[in-house]
Formats: structure tokens, sequence, C-alpha cells
């Protein structure tokens, strides 16, 4: 196990009955707050009236940036910088699913630099200061209310690309289960199925020793298969969602990688598919994932794949190591099919043309021309990958 340090400042107010502690919490901070949220879905589940009528009682002057759509842009984060600037915010709080949450992480830092905030996304300008951010979840997937990443996309360049900065980690997450209940079908099973991308992106490393982490992620992975399919067929089943949406908080805090070597594979070849043709991140992730360890799968790697499926699936076990790596494979991508995700990329909508395109950009977006995960990946690695998903 390699050296970490492990600090997760966030902190966690979870259940049904947390709404009642926000004004006091952001109250620590500011008073003067960017409520950032996306389309309808609060408004629908009476969320937003909630707050509104929290604050007014509290006096907290609250200015709102809705409509952050999926694979959020920068365009709309230009607009929060301008709201925090004008207004001298002290507070964000943005309300929703990852996209919307990435949006205020990006706003928060941007506001306190002269330049461009797709400069910091870059990484042509570092963070060195944020307005304060926190967050309601809405929806179980990214894990962005308890780290430090956020994920922007770029309609002018046709980039989509990750950032991180502590300054941008949020203060705290308020968890209520319940309001996930009116997440449809299909976003449940991306979301399950982004909670375990996460969750198999830091287990699928190569002798580490790093062997609590990997337990740690094994349950993860359990707990998504256990509830995403019961929250899917009953979406207001309180375990289910709870179950959820905590994994989804620990699959990408650090937890899991603490100890380990990661250089994420599937998460850079997804986000060129959402930036190419805006499909949803989970649906890609599930996509691409049976393909990725399928191409992976060598003498070296078989263990531990076949351990996954000992452990996950429990798959029993044989004399051939290789083949055992091989069923697992194959339970993964019947999982993934029994949530309804496509089996392959052409269901997506992509055409041949586009998979040399995205390789190439996969490799471009990078500060190295390859991916050093459980398998080293060049241009040709991921053009391949794509081919095989296609
Ligand atoms: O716009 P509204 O009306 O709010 O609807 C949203 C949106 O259409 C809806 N939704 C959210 N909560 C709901 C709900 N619908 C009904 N009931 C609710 N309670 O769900 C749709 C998707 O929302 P979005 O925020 O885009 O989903 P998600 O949380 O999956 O976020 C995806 C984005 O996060 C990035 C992805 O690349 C993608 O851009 N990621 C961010 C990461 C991070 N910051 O750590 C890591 C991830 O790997 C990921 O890359
Ligand atoms: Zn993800």
């Amino acid at each position: 196990m390699q050296d970490f340090i492990f600090n997760i400042s966030t902190k966690i107010l979870f259940g049904k009955d947390q709404l009642k502690n926000l004004p006091g919490e952001i109250k620590n901070y500011g008073n003067k707050v960017l409520l950032v949220y996306g389309r309808n879905s609060i408004k629908k589940i009476g969320l937003y009236d909630d707050i509104i009528k929290l604050f007014e009682k509290s006096s907290i002057e609250i200015f709102e940036l809705p409509g952050i759509v999926p694979n959020p842009r920068i365009d709309k984060v230009r607009e929060g910088v301008k709201i925090a600037k004008e207004n001298d915010i002290d507070f964000i709080l943005a309300v929703g699913g990852g996209s919307t949450i990435d949006s205020a992480k990006l706003i928060a830092v941007a506001a306190k630099i002269d330049s461009d905030p797709w400069d910091i996304v870059i990484g042509k300008e570092n963070p060195k200061d944020a307005i304060p951010i926190a967050s309601i979840l809405t929806l179980a997937a990214t894990g962005s209310e308890m780290n430090s990443g956020s994920v922007i996309t770029n309609e002018e360049t046709g980039q989509k690309l990750g950032w991180g900065s502590e300054y941008a980690r949020p203060k705290f997450a308020l968890i209520n289960p319940e309001y996930t209940y009116s997440v449809s079908v299909y976003q449940t099973a991306a979301g399950t199925c982004d909670i375990m991308s996460h969750t198999m992106e830091n287990y699928f490393t190569l002798n580490d020793g790093a062997y609590l982490e990997d337990r740690f992620a094994e349950s993860i992975l359990k707990t998504c298969m256990k509830y995403g399919p019961i929250a899917i067929k009953e979406p207001n089943n309180y375990e289910a969602r709870a179950n959820l949406i905590w994994a989804n908080s620990w699959a990408i805090n650090g937890l899991l990688n603490a100890g380990k070597f990661t250089d994420w594979s599937v998460h850079p070849m997804e986000h060129e598919l959402s930036a190419l043709r805006d499909i949803t991140h989970g649906v890609g992730l599930a996509i691409l994932t049976p393909y990725w360890l399928e191409y992976c799968l060598d003498n070296e790697r078989s263990e531990k794949i076949a351990e996954f499926g000992y452990n996950v699936f429990d798959i029993e076990k044989t004399e051939s190591t290789f083949e055992d790596a091989k069923k697992a494979i194959e339970s993964l991508r019947e999982f993934f099919i029994s949530l309804g995700i496509p089996e392959n990329l052409q269901k997506e909508g992509f055409k041949k043309e586009d998979l040399p395109i995205m390789a190439r950009n996969c490799i471009n977006n990078r500060p190295k021309p390859e991916i050093n995960g459980f398998k080293n990946l060049k241009e040709e690695d991921i053009l391949n990958i794509y081919k095989m998903a296609f």
C-alpha cells in the first residue's frame, strides 16, 4: 500500500429530516446565496418551494441560476460567475445532480479570478480561493457532493473535461434519499452504473497490496447490484434509495483509491462519447466497461478480474482463472443489460466515423499521450475498444 493523505472535510447531513438545518449551516459561511439548479425536477418535487420558504424565514438573500443541463456547459458557468461577482455572493448552494454541483464548483472558484472560467478547466489558471459551496443532492450517481472534482463541457471547442481543486470541495452536503424517489428508471440505471464505474476504476489495479480498499469496493458494488434493481422497480423504496445514494458518496471521495495508484481508463473514454453525442454519462460507462475489461484480459490481469467475479458475482472457482475472468465480465455485462443499458454504441446513435475522432480527442485531451490504468492504453488501443463497443 502506498502512502496517502485522506481528508474529507465535507459534512454530511443525511436523512429525511435534515432540511430544517439548512439555514443554520449556510449562516456559518454567508447570507447572500446563489441557488444553482437544473430544469424542472426540484420544482416538481416541491424542494424548490421548501428552500425558498426557509430562506425567507431566515432572512437569507437569494439569487438564482436555473437551467443547468446534463453534461453542463461553460456558458452557464460564465453566467453564474457574472451574477456572483455583481452581487457579492458569499455562498453557493447547488440543488440537483452532478451537473449542477459541478457547475457550482467552477462558479465558486472562477468568481475569485479575473480570467475566463474555462482557463481553470484547461489548467491555464489555478484556483486560489473560492466562494464556499454546498449541495442538496437529488440523484445518486457522481459523488460530486463529497469530492473536489468537476466535469464541464465547452461546446465551442467540442471538449468535455474534468478539473479539480480542494477549494471547490463542498462544505456540506444535505442528502435526503426521498428526494431521489422521482428519479426516472433511466437515470436510476445510469446512476447505478456510474457509481459502479467509479468503484471499478479504483478497484482494477495490479499488485498494490491495498486489500482493504478492494473489499470496500466489492461492498459498494454489491450494494449497487442489490439496490439498483429494487430502486428501479420500487422508486419509493427508502432503503434502496438510501443505500444507493450513500454508496454514491463513498465510491469517489478518495476512500477507494487511498494507498493505490489509479489512472482512470473508462471515464476519459466515456467523456468523449458525451462530448460528441451528448449521451448520458452512466450509460456510456456501462456500454464501454465490459469491452474495456475484455481488452485488458490477459494472463497478468486475469486473476484480478476473476477475483472480481468470485467476490462480487459469486462465480464458482474453476481450474481456469482465465475462463473465470471471462465469466465475470459476462456477468457484469448481463447486469448492465438487465438495467436497460444498450449493449453497444450504435444503439446510442454513434457512427463508425465517430470512433477515430473520439480516440484522437481522448488522447489530445490528456497531459500524456496514454492512459496508464489497469492496462496502458494508447490511441490505437482506445480505438480498438471503441470498435469492440460499436
Ligand atoms: O435538470 P433537472 O430537471 O434537474 O433534471 C435532471 C437531469 O435531467 C434529472 N434529475 C436530477 N435529480 C432528479 C432528476 N429527475 C427527477 N428527480 C430528481 N430528484 O436527472 C438528469 C441528469 O442530471 P445530471 O446532474 O446531469 O446527472 P448526474 O448526477 O448523473 O451528473 C452527470 C454529470 O456529472 C459528471 C458527468 O460527466 C456528467 O457531466 N461527473 C462528475 C463527476 C464528479 N464531479 O466527481 C464524476 C463523474 O464521473 C462524472 O464524470
Ligand atoms: Zn462517473
